[in-house]
C-alpha cells in the first residue's frame, strides 16, 4: 500500500513535469518503480501467480525483441516450449466437445476477484471465430470457422491443436495466444474438450 502511494506521488509529479517539459515525458519510466508497482497489484494473487510476475526465458527474449525474434532465437523458443507440452497419457487427444464449446465461451478465471475453486475457461471467443452461429467474436486470431473439416481430421492436425492450445509458443515463438496448459489455466481434460469442439465432426465449428 505504502509502496503505491509513493508510486502515485510520483505518477502525479511526473504530470506537472511532462507539462513543463515534452523531452521529460518522452523519458522511460524507472524500470525498478514499475517492477514495484506490478508487483504491489500482485498482493491477494496465490503463490503460483505471484512466481510470475518474474518474466520466463522464453517471456523475457519475447520482450527484448518486441516479440520481433530473428529466426535463431524463435528456433530456441519453439524448442524449449515444445518440451514442456505434456501429451495425454492415455494417448487420446479428443474429449468431448460440448463441454469444449463451452470452455471455449468462458472467459472466467485469472483474475484476484475470483471465489475460490472457479474454474478458469480458455476465453477462444475473445480472439477466434469459432462456430457460425456466434456472432460476437475477437479478431485478434484468425477464424477457427471448420477448423476440423478443412484439416480432413487429420490425426497430425489433431496433436498439432492439441500443442498449440497447451502451449501456443511451441508452435509460434512471441505468439499472442495464452500458453494454456503450461501456466495451468487449462487442464488436460478441458483441452481435450477444447480439441473435440475444433475436431468432431458432429462440432458446430466442422457444420
Ligand atoms: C489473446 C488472444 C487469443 C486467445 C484468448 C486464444 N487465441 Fe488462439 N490464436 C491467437 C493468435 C493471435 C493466433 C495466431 C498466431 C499463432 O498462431 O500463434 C492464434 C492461433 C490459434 C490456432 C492456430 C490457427 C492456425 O492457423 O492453424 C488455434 C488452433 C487456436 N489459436 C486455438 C485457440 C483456442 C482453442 C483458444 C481457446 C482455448 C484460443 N486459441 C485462445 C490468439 C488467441
Amino acid at each position: 500500500m505504502k509502496r503505491a502511494l509513493t508510486l502515485a506521488a510520483l505518477v502525479i509529479a511526473g504530470t506537472f513535469t511532462t507539462a513543463a517539459s515534452a523531452q521529460t515525458a518522452a523519458k522511460a519510466p524507472d524500470p525498478a518503480l514499475v517492477d514495484a508497482y506490478i508487483k504491489s497489484t500482485f498482493g491477494k494473487a496465490p503463490p503460483e501467480w505471484q512466481a510470475r510476475i518474474e518474466p520466463d526465458e522464453t517471456l523475457k527474449t519475447c520482450n527484448a525483441f518486441h516479440n520481433d525474434v530473428p529466426g535463431a532465437e524463435a528456433d530456441k523458443i519453439t524448442k524449449r516450449e515444445l518440451a514442456r507440452v505434456v501429451y495425454p497419457a492415455d494417448g487420446k487427444f479428443l474429449g468431448n466437445w460440448k463441454e469444449g464449446a463451452k470452455i471455449a465461451n468462458n472467459g472466467r478465471g485469472g483474475q484476484f476477484s475470483d471465489p475460490p475453486g472457479t474454474i478458469a475457461g480458455g476465453n477462444c471467443y475473445a480472439c477466434h471465430q469459432m462456430e457460425q452461429k456466434e456472432v460476437s467474436y475477437g479478431t485478434l486470431g484468425p477464424s477457427l470457422t471448420n477448423y476440423g473439416r478443412d484439416r480432413k481430421y487429420d490425426p497430425a492436425e489433431i496433436k498439432n491443436a492439441y500443442t498449440k492450445v497447451y502451449d501456443s509458443q511451441a508452435i509460434l515463438a512471441c505468439s499472442n495466444m495464452p500458453r494454456f496448459g503450461v501456466n495451468k489455466v487449462l487442464s488436460e481434460q478441458q483441452i481435450k474438450d477444447i480439441v473435440a469442439f475444433l475436431f468432431d465432426p458432429e462440432s458446430p465449428i466442422n457444420k
